[in-house]
């Protein structure tokens, strides 16, 4: 007697079995969509690494938000590029800074869109580094010491604590100005208790903070860099950002910031990281945000255009598998045209 091997495949039988036993859903409620704002009127100026995606002027912003949420897009991540920079990056936490100009006219024009604000400086600050900077001495090399060399004075680090004071005046002006969550992003030591404190003391005890808990020091953010103009003018971002090789220091972020009151927790980048995003979910029980980044959209873009690629099924298949790896949201250049594609579907 012969047996049938079919087994598993019974599950997959026909579209009704297989769409009935779907694990995993992707719907454009659980995506961010991230934005470019910039001073002026009636402008969007295309990001040439990242067709699709354009720095806004804040009466163009409030036209893409309104077609985001029409699409089914629920919430934004804002990120501002200053009229002027400079050496703290003070156009952060003025009352009249970008950001908080465009926060107060979004939530007037679309109060039901969750407005989150990134908290950093490298788009505000002169040398792009995300906060202020103080000398920091370097250790020579024995040939530079034999040469009678004591320190090598060029060298500059992010000042930790420095940072915090205007971190804490950052997180205020964005509350005020009506933002939803705070999401710091510049991996300094203490910042969620710092902006904790300050919320709380100043009557936002109900504003959420997402934090960028293990944001690593990636190559993907070559794009983001320029639609934010927010490249460091010298130096890289290792001393502040995660090394790619590390899970135990990343979880060690991530414990700690939840410890200091985070709310959310937030893997970034995304793609080359769904083992951190696991590891989270199955240690805390907190939402985690994954940050499909401008790399990561940067190739699919790049391949789509030259027709190496089915650019709408990769879309769908990465956005799922971060979905699948434990994010409860996923902050993404994709979501406008994931949203298109999911409404296109339905109408069929
Ligand atoms: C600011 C910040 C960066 C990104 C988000 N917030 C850039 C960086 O750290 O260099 C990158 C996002 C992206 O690549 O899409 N610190």
């Amino acid at each position: 007697m012969t047996f049938p091997t079919t087994r598993l495949r019974r599950l997959r039988v026909n579209p009704l079995v297989r769409s009935r036993l779907n694990e995993t859903s992707l719907s454009p409620d659980r995506l961010i969509a991230p934005l470019f704002v910039r001073p002026g009127k009636d402008t969007a100026r295309p990001v040439s690494s990242m067709p699709g995606q354009y720095q806004f002027s804040i009466d163009r912003l409030l036209q893409e938000a309104k077609e985001l949420y029409r699409l089914g897009i629920r919430s934004v991540l804002l990120f501002g590029i200053p009229e002027k920079k400079d050496l703290k990056g003070s156009d952060a936490y003025a009352a009249n800074g970008i950001i908080q100009q465009a926060v107060r006219a979004l939530k007037k024009s679309i109060p039901e869109m969750l407005v989150i604000t990134d908290l950093c400086f490298c788009e505000y600050t002169s040398h792009g580094h995300c906060g202020i900077l103080k000398p920091h001495p370097q250790p020579l090399s024995l040939r530079e010491r034999v040469a009678g060399g004591r320190v090598r004075p060029q060298s500059f680090d992010v000042d930790n604590d420095a940072t915090l004071a205007i971190i804490a005046k950052t997180a205020l002006a964005q509350a005020r100005a009506g933002s939803d969550i705070i999401a710091p992003s510049g991996m300094m030591d203490g910042a969620v208790k710092t902006i904790r404190n300050a919320l709380d003391r100043h009557g936002f005890e109900q504003a959420p903070v997402l934090s960028y808990s293990s944001k690593f020091s990636s190559a993907f953010y070559g794009p983001f860099r320029e639609a934010a103009e927010s490249a460091p003018r010298f130096g890289d971002r290792r001393s502040y950002q995660l090394n790619p090789a590390n899970i135990e220091e990343a979880l060690r972020e991530v414990a700690e910031d939840i410890a200091e009151g985070a709310d959310m927790v937030m893997v970034k980048p995304a793609l080359a990281y769904l083992d951190i995003i696991r590891r989270i979910k199955e240690t805390w029980h907190v939402p985690v945000a994954a940050y499909n980044v401008s790399g990561e959209y940067a190739m699919v873009k790049a391949a789509g255009a030259k027709g190496w690629i089915d650019e709408e099924a990769v879309i769908r298949e990465i956005l799922l598998g971060m979905r699948r790896a434990g994010a409860d949201l996923i902050i993404t250049y994709h979501a406008k045209e994931f949203a298109a594609m999911s409404n296109e579907r339905r109408s069929k």
